[in-house]
């Protein structure tokens, strides 16, 4: 048995996936596929850690300590190839905290938006929550007529729209579609945006999530090595990417992130818009984790990936051989499998009664992902495999 077929009970650990149930689906009697967290052990590394800090018996106010920055520094180098710089990262407490502060700091009340929908729901609130005017760039879905579906960036429309906005919002790679963004498009989209001077916040928290035949490329990067010299001051500089361990080794719960900010000025009115808001980051344990996880997570993470390759496989074969009325997206990367359930012909709130009453899962419905997610589900593989197959099975039954 491998170590993530191990199933662990989380209920009754205030887990918002488990315990969370009856709030969310008006009954504890689903299996939870929902909240983006897994069901894994985290990396014996972090475990480790932690335990040794908390048998310090003090857990006072913390500071980040250098060897922390290093970590995260050495991961994005090894991992991603892109050399940061001490001085451009700026922790936080939590990747959406990040996005809303980037946004009220670097964007006039009203500013244009743009987000590419179907996408990760907190975007879509972050215009209303900072008062600024959302913009729509729909991702276009391709089906190439044997079942196989596509989601592609709409860089024509982009380049309508990015007329009248200020920011970008990107998510690479792309919840909840699992699209990799290639080299090619992010180099469309950084010439875009460069064009219109538009301010780019790279939410890449799913970068480590990648599976094999498919790269992430950090935007950041490529758009400094589009520019090596910087004599076009703009296009390195206005990018802003949010990273974290969270999704990488399970450890959303501890909530700490960090912001690569490479340009001075922008950094400097981000900072001084964390401590207007009396952000601080002081938790001993999330800076336990994050370290741990950064330097001693690599083979943890190689064998999470190809576990969770093969369940992705095992759950995409079994949907195609006998659940005819639901397609699913392969996922280049993230453990999110984002179904189309379109041919039942069910508005998004019977979809998810169906799949509440009838099929016992707690699934996220699509719409609530924006345009384009309508008739959609997103269901979350980051759980045993024997869990995955058992839920594929209740939603035959309910289907036959
Ligand atoms: C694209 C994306 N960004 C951010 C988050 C959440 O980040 P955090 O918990 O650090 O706020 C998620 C969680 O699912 C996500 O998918």
């Amino acid at each position: 048995m491998q170590r993530f077929d191990k199933i662990i009970p989380r209920e009754a650990s205030a887990s918002l996936k488990y315990d969370g149930r009856l709030e969310t689906f008006g009954t504890n009697d689903v299996m939870p596929m929902w909240v983006a967290d897994m069901d894994f052990a985290v990396p014996d590394a972090v475990a480790d850690a932690l335990q040794a800090r908390a048998s310090h018996p003090i857990y006072g106010y913390s500071m980040a300590p250098e060897s922390l920055y290093q970590a995260l520094i050495d991961w994005l180098l090894t991992k991603h190839q892109w050399p940061v710089k001490r001085e451009w990262i700026v922790l936080t407490p939590g990747v959406v905290p990040s996005l809303n502060l980037v946004v009220a700091a670097l964007t006039a009340e009203n500013a244009g938006l743009i987000v590419q929908p179907p996408v990760y729901f907190p975007f879509l609130s972050i215009a209303e929550n900072q008062h600024r005017r959302l913009i729509e760039n729909p991702l276009i879905l391709q089906d190439d007529g044997l079942g196989n579906l596509h989601y592609q960036m709409d860089l024509l429309q982009l380049d309508a729209c990015a007329k009248e906005a200020s920011l970008l919002m990107l998510c690479s790679p792309h919840n909840p579609v699992g699209r990799v963004w290639l080299k090619e498009e992010l180099l469309a989209l950084l010439a875009i945006a460069k064009k219109h001077g538009l301010i780019i916040l790279a939410d890449e928290i799913h970068s480590d999530l990648v599976y094999p035949n498919a790269q992430h490329h950090t935007l950041s990067r490529l758009a400094f090595e589009d520019a090596p010299s910087s004599s076009s001051k703009d296009a390195p500089h206005a990018i802003i990417t949010a990273v974290s361990p969270s999704k990488t080794f399970n450890i959303p719960g501890l909530g700490l992130s960090a912001l690569i900010v490479p340009d001075a000025t922008y950094r400097q009115t981000i900072q001084s818009h964390l401590t207007k808001l009396a952000f601080a980051v002081t938790n001993p344990f999330s800076m336990i984790a994050f370290e741990a996880a950064y330097r001693g997570g690599a083979d943890w993470l190689n064998e999470l990936m190809a576990y969770l390759q093969t369940t992705r496989d095992e759950a995409i074969s079994f949907i195609h051989a006998h659940i005819p009325k639901i397609n699913a997206v392969c996922p280049q990367g993230t453990y999110l499998l984002w179904l189309d359930c379109r041919k039942l012909n069910l508005n998004d709130e019977a979809l998810t009664l169906f799949f509440v009453q009838e099929a016992q899962l707690g699934l996220s419905s699509g719409a609530m992902f924006g345009r384009g997610g309508e008739g959609f589900m997103r269901m979350n593989i980051g759980t045993p495999r024997a869990n995955v197959m058992a839920a594929l099975k209740r939603l035959k039954s309910a289907l036959s």
